[in-house]
């Protein structure tokens, strides 16, 4: 299944074929990182089909859990992908960086497609997350909505000190969450954020024992699922625009919601 496009980019990766996992349980999804020997590190592959997941994604799913196998959430970008050989199939930044014009942005644009789509307010995301989250895990971790952290966790956005920067989708939600000040403290010192920091800070719901991570993710996922289905989609929405309108906006898009949500329930 997988097709290799010019320039070195999976583009057509099954779950399983990427190191995922992608199971469904009526209205949960749950996607896991599953190459635990690899700390869960992350490839164009791996963005493919978390990309083809979002697509595919079955209608009745309104909870998306993303989470990884092992000791690690995720160790972030495939370490390979430094080396002149780079990964099998998918190249390498030497190679990547042969590209020519718009092409290797729009090799990172297709990458960003596999964060983009949990953040659709149709479903909640909610990322759980043990040992581990560097550089794009981390960044996933930021793409969901939710984060559940066991206490052993270690965030960390480690790009600046390879000499990259963020790339996935993950710079906007970290200035949202923990204010523009404290991301360029956590970027640019590429430190870890320890789980108890982490809740502090406004980056994690909840921190539990290692051992309580699943029960923790069915609790908040039992209490998403009890309200109304399409009232949480129209409520995210507003919660999701609420930062870039107005007061006055915001008001009218309330009002235009609840015409909808009255209409709808007594119309
Ligand atoms: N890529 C490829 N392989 C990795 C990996 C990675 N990112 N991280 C770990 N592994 C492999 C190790 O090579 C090792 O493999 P072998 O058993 O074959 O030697 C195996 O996973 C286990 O690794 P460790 O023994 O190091 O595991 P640990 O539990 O002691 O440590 C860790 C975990 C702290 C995450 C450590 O593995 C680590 O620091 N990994 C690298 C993290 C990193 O720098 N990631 C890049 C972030 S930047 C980014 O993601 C860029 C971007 O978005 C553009």
């Amino acid at each position: 299944m997988t097709e290799v496009a010019p320039g070195g980019s999976a583009e057509k990766v099954s779950p399983e074929e990427a190191g995922l996992r992608f199971e469904v349980d009526g209205e949960i999804a749950t996607v896991t990182l599953a190459r635990p020997e690899k700390r869960n590190a992350q490839t164009f592959a791996t963005w493919s089909a978390l990309a083809q997941i979002g697509e595919h994604l079955p209608q009745q799913v309104r909870i998306v859990v993303v989470r990884g196998e092992g000791p690690s959430f995720s160790a972030g970008i495939d370490l390979r992908m430094f080396t002149p050989e780079g990964v099998p199939g998918q190249g390498s930044f030497a190679s990547a960086a042969t590209l020519e014009g718009k092409a290797f942005e729009e090799r990172i644009a297709k990458a960003q497609e596999g964060f983009l789509w949990l953040r659709r307010p149709d479903i909640v995301s909610i990322a759980a997350v043990q040992g581990h989250a560097v550089g794009a895990g981390f960044q996933l971790a930021l793409a969901c909505d939710l984060r559940i952290l066991a206490d052993d966790a270690k965030l960390c956005m480690k790009e600046p000190a390879l000499g990259l920067v963020p790339d996935l989708t993950g710079t906007k939600p970290l200035v949202d969450l923990v204010g523009l000040s404290r991301a360029v403290e956590i970027c640019l010192t590429a430190r870890v954020v320890g789980a108890e920091e982490a809740a502090r800070i406004g980056l994690a719901e909840l921190v539990v024992a290692p051992g309580e991570l699943t029960r923790a993710v069915a609790d908040l996922s039992a209490a998403l699922l009890a309200t109304n289905r399409d009232a949480a989609a129209a409520t995210k929405r507003l919660l999701q625009g609420a930062s870039v309108r107005t007061l006055e906006e915001q008001c009218a898009a309330e009002r235009l919601e609840q015409a909808q949500r009255i209409r709808s329930l007594f119309g």
